[in-house]
C-alpha cells in the first residue's frame, strides 16, 4: 500500500512548539518513524507538510497514493475544502491529532474534516501516526 501522511499548518515545527502539548519529537523524526514502520509492513510511506490549504489540496488530487494519513492542525477544525478533498479523493483516510483535543479548548473538539475519514487516533502523542498505519493495513 502507498500511503500518502500529510501534515497542515504549525506541524513543521514540532520538536520546539508548545513541547508540554505536542511533546519534543520533530516532525522529520516522526516521518522517518513512520516511514519505517510502514516498510515493515511491506508499504510505501511519503510525507508532505504545508502551512497552506491550497498546497495540501492540491498534494490530494494528485491521486498517486492508495491511503491517505491526516493531521492538519488547526485547518481540521475549520476546512470544508479539506474536508471535499479528502472525499473527492476517494481513497480512505484516518485523521491524527497528536494532542487529546476533546480535553482542550471547546473549539478543538469539532472536526470539518473527521467526516471524510474512515478513523480517528486522537490524544496518543506522535505514536498515533503510527496507530493510523497499523489500522490502514488492518482494515483496508
Ligand atoms: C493538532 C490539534 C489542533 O487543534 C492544533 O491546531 C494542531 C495540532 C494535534 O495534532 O493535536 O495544530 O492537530
Amino acid at each position: 500500500m502507498r500511503i500518502l501522511l500529510l501534515n497542515g499548518p504549525n506541524l513543521g515545527t514540532l520538536g520546539r512548539r508548545e513541547p508540554e502539548i505536542y511533546g519534543t519529537v520533530t516532525l522529520e523524526e516522526i516521518v522517518e518513524s513512520a516511514r519505517a514502520h510502514a516498510l515493515e509492513l511491506g508499504s510505501l510511506l511519503e510525507a508532505f507538510q504545508s502551512n497552506h490549504e491550497g498546497a495540501l489540496i492540491d498534494r490530494l488530487e494528485q491521486l498517486d497514493y492508495d491511503a491517505v494519513i491526516c493531521n492538519f492542525g488547526a485547518l481540521s477544525h475549520t476546512s470544508y475544502a479539506l474536508h471535499d478533498a479528502l472525499r473527492g479523493s476517494g481513497r480512505p483516510a484516518v485523521e491524527v491529532h497528536i494532542s487529546d483535543v476533546n480535553a482542550r479548548e471547546p473549539w478543538r473538539r469539532v472536526s470539518a474534516t473527521a467526516a471524510a475519514t474512515a478513523h480517528q487516533v486522537i490524544g496518543r502523542g506522535w505514536r498515533g501516526y503510527l496507530d493510523a498505519i497499523d489500522w490502514l493495513l488492518a482494515s483496508t
